[in-house]
C-alpha cells in the first residue's frame, strides 16, 4: 500500500499524524500561507452538514472542532488515499456514524452518497499534477454532491505570490521531499476550474491560499 501512494499521502503515519494539528494547522497555515485558522474553522462550523463527506483527513481536526459539543445524528464519510489517516480520524469520532473509505481523489469515489457537503481541505496542493489535473477531483465530487449541495475547501496556491520567509522555506523543503506538490499552483487557475464547474462559488485568496465554496453544478 505504501509503496503504491504518492508522497503528497505517503507521510500520515503513527509518528506524524498526532503532530499534524500544531505542526501544519497551527503554526504553517496562519504562519507560513498568512491564514488564521480561526477563518478556516470558520468554513467548517457554516459548511458541514448532517451528510457529510471529507476528503484527504489526516487527522479530522476541523470536523473534530466543529463537532465538539454536538449530539444529534451525523453521518461523515472518511475518504483519504492513506488508510493511517481515515483509522486516525475514525477512532476520534467513533461517537458519530462514520465511514471509512480508501480512495484516490483522482478516481471516482469509492463511496454512497449523495452529500450534503463535501469538503477538500488542505488536498490538492498535497497532490501530483496541474491545476487542471487536480481538479479532475471537482468532476468526481460533484457525481455524489446532493442538489443544493456545497462542496468546499482550502488550497495553497503560491504561484506568482511573495510569500514571507517561513513559508518559503515550508514551500521549498515539502516541494522537495514530495509532501506537497503546488510550487506552481495558481490561484486564478484554480478559480477558473472551479467556476467551470459550478455556477455559484465564492472564491477568496487569503495570504496564499485559496478558499472555496462551490454549489450548483453546471
Ligand atoms: C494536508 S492533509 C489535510 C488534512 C485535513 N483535510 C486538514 O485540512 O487538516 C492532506 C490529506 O490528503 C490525503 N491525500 C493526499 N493525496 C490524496 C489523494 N489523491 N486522494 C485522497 N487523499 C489524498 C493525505 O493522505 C492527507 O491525509
Amino acid at each position: 500500500m505504501k509503496e503504491a501512494i504518492h508522497p503528497g499521502a505517503r507521510y500520515y503515519g503513527a509518528l506524524t499524524l498526532p503532530l499534524y494539528d500544531t505542526a501544519v494547522l497551527n503554526i504553517a497555515v496562519p504562519y507560513g500561507w498568512g491564514v488564521p485558522l480561526s477563518h478556516e474553522r470558520s468554513m467548517y462550523d457554516r459548511l458541514l452538514s448532517r451528510r457529510h463527506l471529507d476528503i484527504g483527513v489526516a487527522t479530522g481536526y476541523f470536523i473534530r472542532r466543529t463537532l465538539r459539543d454536538h449530539t444529534g445524528p451525523q453521518h461523515i464519510t472518511l475518504m483519504d488515499l492513506n488508510e493511517n489517516a481515515t483509522r486516525y480520524a475514525a477512532e476520534k469520532l467513533k461517537r458519530f456514524d462514520v465511514v471509512q473509505t480508501v480512495g484516490d481523489a483522482l478516481q471516482p469515489f469509492p463511496v454512497r452518497g449523495p452529500f450534503d457537503s463535501i469538503a477538500m481541505f488542505h488536498l490538492l496542493h498535497c497532490m501530483p499534477g496541474t491545476i487542471a489535473e487536480k481538479a479532475i477531483a471537482f468532476d468526481h465530487a460533484i457525481d455524489v454532491l446532493a442538489p443544493g449541495g456545497v462542496c468546499f475547501g482550502a488550497s495553497v496556491t503560491p504561484a506568482g505570490r511573495s510569500l514571507n520567509p517561513f513559508g518559503r522555506a515550508v514551500l521549498a523543503g515539502s516541494n522537495r521531499s514530495g509532501a506537497l506538490n503546488n510550487a506552481h499552483d495558481d490561484h486564478d487557475a484554480l478559480r477558473a476550474e472551479i467556476e467551470h464547474r459550478f455556477t455559484n462559488t465564492k472564491i477568496e485568496c487569503h495570504g496564499v491560499m485559496t478558499l472555496w465554496e462551490a454549489r450548483n453544478p453546471r
